[in-house]
């Protein structure tokens, strides 16, 4: 048996209808704030990522699938979905061609090479936002608050951390500082670390293994070093959450494992103790799309992994939805099951339908099988008057409709009980 590739998941059954409207209800919450969606290919080349993510990061250093195609380029399969927005947007001018703001989002799969375990895949599922032309704090505020509250729409426990990561006005003498402070500590880092004190020093300070903020209460951290402008932009940043009610913490030591940020950086956690519990990060990132080729231009954005919010979702969230199935007990009621399937395809109701004619019995026992609450039944006296009947397996009631007007009929017993 050829099975499924590791660290990559099938969705089926219900878990694959409460994904479909955990979506939906994503894409409303999003778009009702006046973003609009954007798809891009689910493999780029891999020079973007390098240049993009960076190649100090752990993404691109050991996380990617990487391939060379039949002409030899070098693809690669997206790791995170910002990167490959910036080309877009820079790729077709969407700086100049469309008006600005421009805030845009995504829903779809992505690839990172890491060792499986719950709440972490090989393929896996992004929510991401990213909205360009605007270098406010109070836009980094919105988008903030967009991924707060999905969370809570959803009724997860999170708390949101913040920090300021700097600009390249105050970050690089920053760096200096956490350089010397580190290298004194130098024998008691990890191998990553003893390397992130040349390539990035500031990475240190998330490292899971080292733990700076339990061990060295002193280690210096960003938001004491910021520029003025920096540091007006954070106290903003803090205003403009308070002011959308969205309850914060100001965590130091986040700094995000992709290089591109500037100024805010935030992740969402969830209460649950778990090690992937990071459900939700991102930040400013304003030298980017000039990174990529196009004009400066500052942005910002986040992404939520979808896996890990679905598993945090209360068990009663998504309250069954009620769920009818059509069956004819005769050969001769068929076509007109046809008829009422052509009917039904067209209006946004659930309705299982079985072609194969079924004995009474049998058609109640599958219907119960799958959890109907109504079910639709041709026998050989409906076939004769038009009519369908339809059991309300709930209410233990059953009544005969013409079957011309059985559509309006689904859609209202289905509708009242939702
Ligand atoms: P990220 O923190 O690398 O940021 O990923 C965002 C979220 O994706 C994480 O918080 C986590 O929930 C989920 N995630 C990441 N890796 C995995 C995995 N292997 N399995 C399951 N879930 C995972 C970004 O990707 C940035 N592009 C976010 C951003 C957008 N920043 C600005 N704009």
């Amino acid at each position: 048996m050829v099975k499924g590739v590791k660290g990559m998941n099938d969705l089926f059954g219900q878990d694959a209808a409460k994904w479909i409207r955990m979506e939906e209800d994503i894409r409303r919450i999003i778009s009702s704030s006046g973003y609009g969606e954007i798809r891009t290919p689910m493999v780029e080349e891999l020079a973007l990522f390098k240049r993009g993510v960076g190649e100090t990061t752990d993404v691109v250093k050991k996380e990617m699938y990487d391939f060379h195609d039949k002409k030899g380029r070098h693809i690669a399969l997206r790791p995170e979905g910002t990167a490959g927005t910036v080309r877009a947007f820079v790729e077709h001018g969407m700086g100049i061609n469309f008006p600005s703001p421009l805030k845009c989002y995504y829903i779809g799969p992505f690839f990172r090479y890491e060792r499986p375990q719950k709440g972490r895949y090989r393929q896996f599922h992004q929510l991401g936002i990213e909205v360009f032309g605007d270098d406010t704090a109070e836009m980094d505020g919105e988008m903030i608050s967009i991924a707060y509250r999905i969370m809570t729409h959803f009724k997860l426990d999170v708390e949101v951390h913040i920090n300021s990561i700097g600009c390249a006005q105050c970050r690089p003498a920053y760096h200096e500082t956490i350089k010397e402070f580190f290298s004194e500590k130098k024998e008691e880092l990890c191998s990553d670390c003893k390397e992130r004190l040349e390539t990035n020093p500031m990475r240190i300070l998330d490292c899971k293994i080292c733990k700076p903020k339990e061990r060295w209460s002193e280690t210096p951290v960003m938001i004491n070093h910021l520029c003025d402008d920096c540091s007006t932009h954070f106290s903003r940043l803090q205003n403009a959450l308070d002011i959308f009610h969205v309850a914060f913490v100001v965590d130091p030591f986040i700094v995000r494992g992709l290089d591109y940020y500037t100024k805010t950086a935030f992740e969402i956690v969830a209460n649950t103790g778990g090690s992937q519990n990071a459900v939700a990060g991102g930040g400013r990132y304003d030298n980017l799309v000039r990174d990529l080729g196009g004009q400066p231009t500052p942005a910002t954005g986040f992404a939520a992994g979808l896996e890990r919010l679905f598993d945090l979702i209360p068990a009663d969230f998504f309250h069954n939805q009620p769920l009818a199935v059509a069956y004819t007990l005769t050969a001769d009621g068929v076509e007109q099951l046809v008829h009422f399937s052509k009917h039904i395809s067209h209006h946004p109701v659930k309705v299982i339908v079985d072609y194969k004619p079924r004995k009474i019995k049998k058609a109640l026992q599958r219907a119960n099988r799958f959890g109907a609450r109504w079910v639709f039944i041709i026998g050989e006296d409906e076939v004769k008057h038009e009519t369908i009947l339809v059991k309300d397996l709930e209410k233990g009631e059953q009544r005969e409709y013409k079957q011309y007007e059985v559509m309006n009929i689904v859609q209202m017993l289905i509708k009242s009980s939702l």
